[in-house]
């Protein structure tokens, strides 16, 4: 049985006095919710103050970014190193953000899930399509090319390691959330791709996320569905009462 992964990402928001207030409301609201994992990703500011703020909440504590190398001259970037002082153990790579604004491309993902897992960080390896591709009929094909590039090289045991959230590009941030039957289509087929190409085992075990204008009101069906195992939120996780809701509703 695979345990739902409830996963916010705060993106650019919120100060460190934003955090620890927004944080300190999630603890008051979810110390019984041990049946569902629930993971926080502020920006890089706040995750110092949130890991102090988070000591024996149950909620874990992730990076929405992470460079392959440890440490050198890389202006603006932030190592594995830094980012497990700092107390996060989940880092989350490929962000369609990061795609469509930073360059961010297979290969290089394929080199931050390397270097966070060698670091022991749980990769959230994120991939989607486009609108167009989608009405293209090209959405199966595009996800089929993100997980044999980004993934490539790793074996059976590291891609055990992984979660993999399926956010269709059109659908973050817009409100329009996929229909269940929509990601539920890609979510199997992404299984599918796991079991054919890595393993049956892994297949089984491997958590993956749907992410997009997950909602209190949608995540119930959305998590019903065989082969969704949880959210990655965007805009409903900076609000304490809605994130609160959609851990809950995610049982
Ligand atoms: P959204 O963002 O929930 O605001 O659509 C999801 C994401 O970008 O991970």
């Amino acid at each position: 049985m695979r345990k739902p992964l409830i996963a916010g990402n705060w993106k650019m928001q919120n100060t460190v006095s934003e955090t620890i207030e927004l944080l300190n409301s999630l603890k008051r609201n979810l110390i019984d919710c041990n049946e569902v994992d629930v993971l926080v990703c502020p920006p890089y500011t706040s995750l110092s103050d949130a890991n102090d703020t988070l000591t024996d909440a149950g909620i874990s504590l992730g990076a929405q970014n992470i460079y392959w190398e440890e440490k050198g001259a890389f202006t603006g970037e932030i190592s594995p190193v830094m980012l497990k002082d700092v107390g996060c153990t989940y880092a989350i790579i490929g962000h369609s953000e990061r795609r469509q604004y930073f360059g961010e491309t297979n290969e290089t993902v394929n080199k931050r899930i390397r270097a966070a897992l060698k670091a022991d960080f749980t990769p959230i390896v994120c991939i989607g399509e486009v609108l167009s591709q989608r009405e293209a009929g090209e959405t199966l094909n595009v996800i089929g090319n993100q997980l044999k590039e980004g993934l490539a090289g790793f074996q059976k045991e590291d891609i055990g390691k992984m979660v993999i959230a399926y956010e269709p590009v059109w659908a973050i941030g817009t409100g329009k959330t996929a229909t269940p039957e929509q990601a539920q289509e890609v979510h199997k087929f992404i299984r599918d791709w796991i079991k054919d190409n890595v393993s049956d085992d892994i297949s089984k075990e491997l958590r993956i996320l749907y992410g997009g204008s997950v909602k209190p009101s949608n995540i119930k069906e959305l998590i019903q569905q065989p082969d969704i195992d949880g959210g990655l939120v965007g805009g409903a996780s900076l609000d304490a009462a809605s994130f609160v809701d959609i851990v809950k509703n995610s049982l």
